[in-house]
């Protein structure tokens, strides 16, 4: 092992046992020292669930990428285990940066991004290459033939620099890589690779690309089937805010489309993002044994990133969702399995309000599932006030009227001008608007209408504000489902 790994490992094994469980989040993923970034080699091996991520253990801003890494069986209790990778050869001093896993022959293949920042008559170059790890599910040896994937394979024209995030699948004994990069227009693509061997590598195609329609650089590509369809999921640099499907900066982008295997050709149909909230960045999906394709992110923004002055923590993942494709979209729930830490159901049926706002008892919490089932259109106006006391409150508001549900954590807490609210436009089901929330102390999570939309946010209101209040105006029936979650 490295000196920069055993280091990692030394560091990080005394800093957990200084942060109490209390203090970062109950059931989704965090980072258990320093900061956290991308979900990395998200899959299985042996017959457990493991989850790698961007990390430096040092510190709670993004600096020298490490990967950490924990395993699970059920996606929601995570073991933490030590440090996976440290930026400790010259093909990767400058970061080890997103990449992805697989199980193969009873190995963990690990390939992953070396940054290689150097100067060149006196001027500074930075190389991104592809690299390959291989390991027993804790400890890994990066291959002597590394880089796997030089820039030299990409179509002419295409960035040194911007070069990363490989997702690996094998099929049909063949190795694939699909890698973001950018083109000779500056902006992104995704190109195909493939290999028998893991070290002789060769182009295959380009995916799809921005031609400068959808961001900058494309980053952390997925590339699979799902139901009937070929899914491409990017994570764009550099968007400009296009109506309420896309906002201004880092996106995370859904292509639905099919593909032509035997000429590693992609057709995109249609396009969406994957998640309307404030927090949401770099998905990547992993197939369960039962056949299920689940995807995790970062719930954060680059752009929108605050890190509280006592946290010796700063990065958490989303819970861990399911997919499907339905009407051309891609929905999401959370994994079945986070209904097994369900507990304390309250239960309200057929709820007639009108023009009221009001509290329900035993509705309130800041580890809870709740689920709000609006019926009938005689309301105009929906709003929520949840993780409020006298000072705070988070705010969803939905106006019928023109189908616009709000998310507003102005009052939240924040004590810098962060960006507060975002807007989508919501489509009703026939029978009305359903929401389920996932509270988890520092985040909300928000599915629309059984998965057609999310929308993730994070919010750092003192825990001791957990009221719920709602107000209707207008008239309405609701169903309200609460359960606390409850880990441990
Ligand atoms: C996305 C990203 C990736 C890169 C990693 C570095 O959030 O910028 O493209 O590999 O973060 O930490």
């Amino acid at each position: 092992m490295s000196d920069l790994l055993n280091q990692a490992r030394l560091y990080e094994q005394k800093a957990i046992a200084n942060v109490a469980k209390t203090d970062r989040p109950s059931y989704h993923f965090s980072v258990p020292t320093g900061w956290l970034n991308d979900p990395n080699g998200f899959s299985d091996f042996k017959g457990e669930h493991h989850l790698f991520f961007q990390y430096n253990p040092y510190a709670t801003h993004w600096d020298t990428m490490h990967w950490g890494h924990a395993k699970s069986k059920d996606f929601i209790l995570w073991e933490y285990l030590p440090a996976a990778l440290a930026p400790d050869q010259p093909y990767d001093h400058s970061g080890v940066f997103s990449g992805s896993a697989l199980e193969d022959n009873k190995k963990q293949i690990l390939i992953y991004t070396g940054v290689d920042e150097h100067f060149e008559n006196n001027r500074k170059q930075i190389y991104q290459t592809q690299c390959i790890a291989v390991g027993d599910g804790l400890n890994y040896e990066k291959l002597s033939s590394n880089p796997a994937i030089s820039f030299d394979l990409l179509p002419e024209g295409s960035s040194k620099e911007d070069f990363r995030d490989p997702k690996i699948w094998k099929e049909d004994g063949t190795y694939y890589v699909v890698a973001g990069s950018r083109n000779a227009d500056g902006s992104g693509q995704i190109a195909l690779f493939y290999s028998d061997n893991l070290t002789d590598w060769h182009f295959g195609s380009i995916l799809d690309q921005s031609r400068n329609q959808l961001g900058k650089m494309w980053e952390c590509p997925d590339f699979f089937a799902l139901d009937d369809s070929q899914i491409l999921l990017v994570s764009p640099q550099d968007m400009l805010a296009d109506g309420l499907e896309f906002h201004n900066g880092n996106n995370a982008i859904c292509l639905i489309g099919s593909y032509d295997k035997a000429n590693l050709k992609f057709t995109r149909n249609t396009i969406h993002n994957i998640d309307y909230g404030l927090d949401f960045y770099a998905p990547q999906t992993m197939q369960t044994e039962d056949g299920r394709r689940v995807m995790i992110a970062w719930m954060q923004s680059w752009d929108n990133r605050l890190c509280p002055d006592d946290f010796s923590w700063y990065g958490t993942m989303t819970c861990p969702r399911e997919l499907s494709v339905q009407n051309g979209r891609l929905y999401q729930n959370p994994v079945r399995e986070l209904e097994c830490y369900r507990k304390n159901k309250v239960c309200y049926l057929d709820l007639h309000k009108e023009e009221e706002t009001f509290c329900l008892p035993k509705i309130e919490g800041r580890t809870i599932d709740l689920t709000i089932h609006l019926k009938g259109s005689d309301y105009q106006t929906f709003i929520m006030h949840l993780a409020s006391d006298e000072q705070y409150y988070t705010e969803i508001r939905y106006n019928r009227e023109n189908s616009i549900l709000t998310f507003d954590r102005t009052y939240s807490g924040y004590r810098r001008d962060m960006i507060g609210t975002r807007n989508i436009k919501v489509e009703e089901d026939s029978d009305g608007l359903c929401m389920r929330i996932l509270i988890d102390r520092y985040s909300v999570e928000i599915f629309l209408n059984n998965g057609r939309q999310a929308m993730s946010s994070l919010l750092y209101t003192p825990q001791s504000a957990k009221g719920i209040t709602f107000s209707i105006i207008g008239s309405v029936y609701m169903d309200i489902t609460k359960y606390d979650i409850e880990v441990n």
